[in-house]
């Protein structure tokens, strides 16, 4: 079981998430971040963290939301790992809820 990250988090990308996270399996892109499945440990700590309520355990990611599990993974293995809160992303409270940003994301 991993938590993933899911489209809410594109171009907001608060980063409060990493700091709890005790193996460091957050991996940051641009305007996104995702969660290494392989490394994640299904500790729970992150999901409430998260301003844009955009961190779903797996088995609860929203139907439309599901080829996230896929991208997480996919993305985790190329982008670096991020271990520390730094300042979200311009506008992040302006993009909070804006639906349809999966387009937006940077690679
Ligand atoms: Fe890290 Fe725990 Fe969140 Fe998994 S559930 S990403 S181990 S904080
Ligand atoms: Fe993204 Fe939420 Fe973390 S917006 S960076 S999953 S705190």
């Amino acid at each position: 079981m991993t938590f993933v990250i899911t489209e809410n988090c594109i171009k907001c990308k608060y980063t409060d998430c990493v700091d709890v996270c005790p193996v460091d399996c957050f991996h940051e892109g641009p305007n996104f971040l995702v969660i290494d499945p392989d490394e994640c440990i299904d500790c729970t700590l992150c999901e409430p963290e998260c301003p844009a309520n955009a961190i779903f355990s797996e088995d609860e990611v929203p139907e439309n939301q599901q080829h996230f599990i896929a991208l997480n993974a996919e993305l985790a293995k190329s982008w670096p790992t991020i271990t520390e809160v730094k300042g979200a992303s311009a506008d992040a409270d302006d993009w909070n809820g804006k639906p349809n940003k999966l387009d937006l994301l940077e690679r």
